[in-house]
């Protein structure tokens, strides 16, 4: 069995797609949970794009230790030398280079003839390659350049100290047949080939991202680069979970497995659509809602029977909790504590104990505290800024016939402030109150209320983003209160723009 490693680009492709950003402390979480699941290699970022970039690459850089850790750069030296200030300190960096091989992006993107990219990536990888022991070389649009060209670029780069090459479809515009033919071409063409690493990434305009990706891993590609729940630009990027439990459900065809943790998929979907506030289809394959549902009765009446009439996959491989043991006001922290580690959390002594008195507040409002809730508890909790604006008490009073009338207290700094607003509608009115305490207008850009688990009693998780000049946040708040989960969601939203600015002014 040869294993293909896992390049997950969640941090960098994910990221930088419309409506995903992430502020530095949800990046830190993704990157925990990414290596918790095993990813082979973390690209943190573009470290040269931003000075929040540079910072975030920098940091996981030095805070992750099991994974390798990659950023992106031009192809250009200047460049290069500043993303390896931001990487010099992980233990496995990896300088990730990209240039355009395509006529189309040489032509008018470039605007360079084939020559002249041809040195610059041979030049520019000889330069990183003196600086850090990892090398991946990207021909942007490789699948719409001329093959016979890409094996050049690919053969001299490889001479150059490039150790992984990487053949991106950056626009989603081949198919599986096509990738496995292009594949096989560049290992019987690219010079020095069985040296490095192989690896492909791939965007799903046209739906086979994934399809791609496992083409080219059967004809041989030893790296698939990815991200949770397939985010990315455009229409996404190849997903994470799909292409490892293909590969875990159809070993013996690929020959392949991955290092992947399937156990922590589900957490990680989970914790990565909370944060960034998109919901999943119930249709997602393997982390949507209905991914392991049965509907039909025919379907459930074999199911019963035998699991394997209509599942190819079992729940469990992928961490749904399965548990039927409830956790309810009565259980006590060594129950608790169980069932944190059955989930796979591994928490500090103050995070089990600050996490034990939230659980047991929600046990005061709810009969029974399914593990969907304590997952969502504990995403919610390791995402709190500390020192922002915290909601004391509010009162609403709405109805058919009247103007909704909010009345909200926060606290900041010990210092207590009290206002109170109109709306159009109680959340409106509650936001209103808020703008005014806080002295400043947001723009809200989409809000959204769904609840976490089933039953009268569910957990409600609100997300809203907040936009202010040009800068959008995502905020978060649970409660079984759709009120108080809103509340905490723009709040949430408030702190996180007020962090941003108090870093732009510094
Ligand atoms: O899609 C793409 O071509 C990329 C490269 C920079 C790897 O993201
Ligand atoms: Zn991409």
């Amino acid at each position: 069995m040869r294993t293909i490693k896992i390049f997950d680009t969640t941090l960098r492709d994910g990221e930088q797609s419309p409506g995903c950003s992430m502020n530095l402390q949800e990046k830190l979480e993704v990157a925990a949970r990414l290596e918790a699941l095993r990813a082979d290699v973390i690209e943190a970022g573009f470290a040269v794009s931003s000075p929040d970039d540079f910072e975030a690459v920098k940091t996981i850089a030095q805070t992750v230790k099991n994974c390798s850790v990659a950023s992106l750069t031009r192809a250009i030296a200047r460049d290069i030398d500043r993303t390896w200030e931001a990487l010099k300190h992980a233990k496995d960096p990896c300088i990730h280079l990209f240039l355009a091989t395509s006529p189309v992006h040489m032509e008018y993107k470039l605007k360079m003839p084939p020559e002249k990219v041809l040195e610059r990536a041979v030049e520019t990888v000889r330069h990183a390659s003196g600086l850090c022991p990892n090398i991946e070389f990207s021909a942007e649009d490789a699948t719409r350049s001329d093959w016979d060209f890409l094996a050049k670029v690919f053969s001299g780069v490889i001479a150059a100290g490039a150790t992984t090459i990487n053949v991106p479809d950056t626009v989603g515009y081949t198919t599986p047949h096509e990738m496995a033919e292009l594949i096989a071409y560049l290992k019987e063409r690219v010079e020095g080939i069985e040296r490095v690493g192989l690896s492909v990434h791939c965007h799903n305009d046209l739906g086979m991202a994934v399809a791609n990706t496992l083409a080219a891993v059967k004809a041989g590609a030893t790296q698939a680069e990815c991200t949770i729940n397939g985010i990315g630009e455009r229409a996404g990027n190849a997903a994470l979970e799909e292409i490892a439990l293909a590969l875990h459900t159809k070993k013996e065809y690929f020959g392949a497995v991955t290092n992947i943790d399937t156990r922590q998929i589900y957490r990680s979907s989970r914790a990565l659509s909370s944060i960034i506030g998109m919901p999943l289809a119930a249709t997602k394959p393997i982390v949507g809602a209905n991914a392991f549902a049965h509907e039909a009765g025919i379907h459930q009446h074999g199911v019963l029977a035998n699991r394997s009439t209509y599942e190819i996959m079992r729940p469990e491989d992928i961490g749904i909790p399965s548990n039927k043991i409830v956790l309810g006001k009565h259980s006590g922290r060594h129950a608790f504590e169980d069932r944190l580690n059955s989930l796979g959390f591994s928490l500090s002594k103050e995070d089990v104990e600050s996490a034990f008195a939230q659980f047991k507040m929600l046990a005061d409002r709810k009969k029974v505290v399914s593990d969907d809730d304590i997952i969502a508890l504990i995403s919610d909790k390791s995402l709190e800024i500390e020192n922002g604006y915290q909601c004391v008490r509010f009162v609403v009073n709405s109805g058919s016939t009247i103007p909704a009338m909010a009345a909200v207290k926060l606290k900041k700094d010990d210092v207590e402030k009290e206002d109170s607003s109109t709306g159009d509608g109680p959340i409106d009115a509650v936001f209103n109150a808020i703008d005014r305490i806080v002295d400043r207008h947001y723009t809200l850009l989409d809000y959204s209320i769904r609840s976490v688990t089933e039953g009268e009693d569910a957990l409600g998780e609100a997300i809203v983003k907040l936009g202010r000049g040009n800068e959008i946040v995502t905020g978060r708040g649970l409660s079984t209160d759709i009120i108080e989960a809103s509340v905490k969601a723009y709040l949430s939203g408030v702190n996180k723009l007020a962090m941003k600015s108090a870093a732009t002014e510094v």
